[in-house]
């Protein structure tokens, strides 16, 4: 047996975790022997009713033409998303989902082959895993401030930034609680935080809101150099498998952000399905009201089985089951793949992304008698 022990690789991978994603629905229909289209997967927060039809019709065009490399500058996509954002393209650096831009500001602020070890990034308890994943992959310190009621305390965030502190990374809605932090403390928090500090306002969510706070201003006026905000056509738009993603910041700063990006990083089938989805205010209109619709139905059902749930600004709802793991399970074996939440340090918790109508039944049925 061969081993690759002799390689100095970097150390930091030798406990580095490796992100647990939701089971793929091919895969548990393998493990279970049932039909793969007997199977629904609320387990990734994506979107129950598919991509945008124009999306689709728009990628059947581009098909024959996937002989040729795409725009590496995806000149199209940025015109247009900085139209729609009110700001210049010159604001927007694309990543490959945006968990990709969470890795380019770990570039950024965290590598440069300099002692890391003292960096600090700052994170809540019941942060997105990817944070902490790239934190350590850089070898950077991660420091945890407690949540408060499952979500971010940015006042103890303030707080626990230090002189090492490189960047602060707060998702809101966060996931995996769907919790949102109240908007007075998150305009204090956005003009508190030291502008040496990378400011990461992850907004996967964001679309899911009936009346978001918008930050997008400070970077259109200027007046944030260290804030990024971060977007992604994965969950309201539907395009989670084509992997496409965005941040928005201060123009110097991205383009720092595009030495660190791979060429083609953007393909262009996701090229093509995000301009068009972008069109379809119809299908982005529904997605969110059946998700304001499927969170009230898991909602009311929670209260009446009496089982302690999270209220969710989000598509998703964590909701208290004793043992998530076993209820994980149950569901599965019923051809209903949820997430548990022991990865996340909440193994009496399940996430359920909200589908749709009838697979939130179906979801809700197979999780009675999960607990009976
Ligand atoms: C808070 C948050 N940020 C970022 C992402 C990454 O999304 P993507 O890489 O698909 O754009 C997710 C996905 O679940 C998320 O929940």
């Amino acid at each position: 047996m061969t081993s690759h022990k002799n390689l100095k690789i970097n150390p930091a991978l030798n406990d580095l975790p490796v992100y647990q994603p939701g089971r793929p629905i091919e895969d548990v229909a393998r493990e279970l022997g049932l039909p793969a289209d007997g199977i629904i997967k609320l387990a990734s927060n994506e979107n129950p009713f598919g991509p945008s039809p124009l999306a689709q019709a728009a990628m059947q065009q581009a098909l024959a033409g996937v002989n040729l490399y795409p725009d590496g500058n995806a000149f199209y996509l940025k015109q247009k998303l900085a139209a729609k954002l009110g700001v210049v393209p010159a604001n927007l650096v694309l990543g490959n989902g945006s968990n990709e831009i969470i890795e380019f500001a770990g570039h950024a602020l965290l590598g440069g082959g300099g002692a890391t070890a003292t960096l600090d990034v700052v994170v809540s308890q019941y942060c997105f895993a990817v944070y902490p994943i790239v934190t350590k992959l850089f070898g950077a310190n991660l420091v945890t401030v407690p949540a408060k009621n499952y979500g971010h305390d940015l006042p103890a965030m303030l707080k626990a930034i230090t002189p090492r502190t490189r960047i602060v990374f707060v998702a809101n809605p966060n996931n995996p609680t769907g919790t949102l932090a109240p908007r007075e403390d998150v305009i204090r928090f956005v003009s508190d935080v030291r502008d040496d500090v990378l400011l990461v306002m992850d907004e996967a969510y964001i679309d899911f809101l009936e009346d978001p706070l918008l930050l997008m201003p400070l970077v259109r006026q200027g007046t944030k150099p260290n804030l990024i905000l971060m977007r992604t056509f994965s969950k309201i738009y539907g395009l989670a498998g084509l992997r496409i993603g965005y941040g928005i910041g201060n123009p110097d700063f991205v383009a720092a952000l595009e030495k660190i990006r791979q060429p083609f990083n953007i393909n262009l089938l996701a090229q093509t399905a995000a301009l068009a989805a972008l069109d379809d205010a119809e299908h982005v209109r529904r997605t969110r009201e059946n998700n304001f619709a499927g969170l009230k139905f898991f909602e009311q059902a929670f209260r009446g089985l009496k089982l302690e749930f999270i209220p969710s600004s989000a598509n998703f709802i964590l909701v208290h089951v004793g043992d998530g793991q076993r209820v994980f399970e149950a569901l599965q074996k019923e051809g209903v793949i949820v997430r548990p939440m022991g990865g996340y340090q909440l193994p009496e918790w399940i996430r359920i992304s909200i589908g749709t109508p009838e697979q939130n039944e179906r979801c809700l049925a197979a999780l009675k008698a999960a607990i009976k």
